[in-house]
């Protein structure tokens, strides 16, 4: 045996148990661009973000949208935890945000008013008498520019200049996303927004995760956590009132791990369902813990963090079974959930609220990276949560 046998041989144990602990071979990093269309006569691309690790995201230029995210289960295989669409036809089609990032001000501003600096305005109106996700053409509707970010983590920046006027808003904005497969186990966005003239900013990304898969069914026996003793209560139009309430003896109570169709009868509403935006405990503008989402069957779990102060978690209420997705499979009501991480909604209209003002020549940063892991079976928490 020559002296240098054991080290081979210690290297390719650890290769052995690298490869069965995450049961493939790991790869090289890298960032693909493929062409992904075109929309509104402008070319589309398709990103690929890989890690070494294995995780895929792909994201596209059309609304900065996360299409596919795939990350393995308990038995290491790779599976997409997202719902959206194969080609980029459904998501010019009318959707319910799969995947995008939303904005100037994502969720609602009642009746699309607002005062600012001495100034009542009126933006577009799309979600009944109010103002949703940006307007008739928010930033999930125009195509961003693109450059990938050099290191060795996979990461692509987008970026967009939003038009003093655009849906009614004062400024004009730029605004980036860079999306970055960091640790080879965190999907990290992190956002930068600046303005020429004071206006109202409130990002995110409104990607709907399934992390059973969404071929296996829908999301009711997923397990959340969120790490907030109060949401905003809304009204009939999901407008809040103001009122931040404890969640402690409502449906609203996910302190500890709750599978979601535990108590989403007793929630109420029209369609009847979570579509509320919970106060994140912790100091704002830091990262907290949000919260974290297990599916027993895949093993798969999400933790959610963020430097926003609240999140809506939104269960899919909408979905109706008229949309087909990714792999020919039909998105029912509760298919996909969303924790849109964000300030709290219509904060414009409520001074109890920390502001969506964005001045002019300040720089808006905002970060919020799900990590994923496997749990095993039996297991419903894990850490904190
Ligand atoms: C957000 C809103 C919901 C709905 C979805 C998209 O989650 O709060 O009411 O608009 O987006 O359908």
């Amino acid at each position: 045996m020559s002296p240098r046998t054991p080290a081979r041989l210690l290297a390719t144990i650890a290769l052995f148990a690298l490869t069965a602990a995450v049961g493939r071979p790991a790869g090289a990093s890298k960032v693909e661009k493929l062409p992904f269309g075109q929309a509104g006569g402008k070319a589309v691309d398709l990103y690929v973000l890989t890690d070494s690790g294995g995780m895929v995201a792909k994201v596209m230029t059309y609304g900065a949208t996360l299409t596919e995210l795939d990350t393995p289960d308990r038995s290491g295989d790779l599976g997409d935890v997202v719902l959206g669409f194969p080609t980029l036809d459904g998501y010019l089609a009318k959707e319910p945000y799969f995947g995008a990032t939303v904005g100037r001000v994502g969720n609602r501003i009642a009746r699309g008013r607002f005062t600012l600096d001495g100034h009542t305005y009126q933006l577009a109106t799309n979600d009944g008498p109010n103002h949703l996700h940006g307007g008739l053409k928010g930033f999930d509707k125009v195509v961003w520019d693109a450059e990938v970010v050099p290191g060795p983590a996979p990461s692509v920046r987008f970026t967009y200049l939003s038009p003093d006027g655009e849906e009614g808003y004062p400024g004009n904005c730029r605004v980036s996303v860079v999306y970055t497969i960091a640790n080879s186990d965190e999907l990290r966005l992190d956002y930068t927004v600046t303005t020429d003239r004071d206006t109202p900013v409130n990002v995110t990304n409104h990607s709907y995760f399934n992390l059973g898969g969404a071929e296996k069914g829908g999301i009711l026996g997923h397990v959340v956590a969120l790490n907030a003793d109060r949401y905003t209560v809304v009204d009939a139009t999901l407008i809040p009132t103001g009122e931040l309430r404890p969640v402690k003896g409502t449906p609203m109570d996910f302190r500890l791990p709750t599978a979601i169709g535990e108590h989403i009868k007793e929630v109420g509403g029209n369609p009847v369902g979570y579509d509320h935006n919970f106060v994140v405990n912790g100091p704002a503008g830091q990262l907290n813990l949000v919260g974290s989402v297990f599916e027993p069957n895949s093993g798969r779990a999400m933790e959610v963090s963020s430097t926003e102060p609240g999140v809506q978690f939104y269960s899919g209420n909408f979905l109706d079974g008229t949309i087909t997705g990714k792999r020919g499979v039909t998105y029912r009501q509760y298919w996909g959930l969303a924790l849109e991480t964000q300030h709290f909604p219509d904060a414009m209209n409520h001074d109890n609220f920390l502001s969506d003002v964005l001045k002019a020549g300040t720089t808006y940063r905002s970060t919020t990276i799900y990590r994923f892991s496997v749990r095993p079976t039996g297991q419903i928490a894990g850490g904190k949560n």
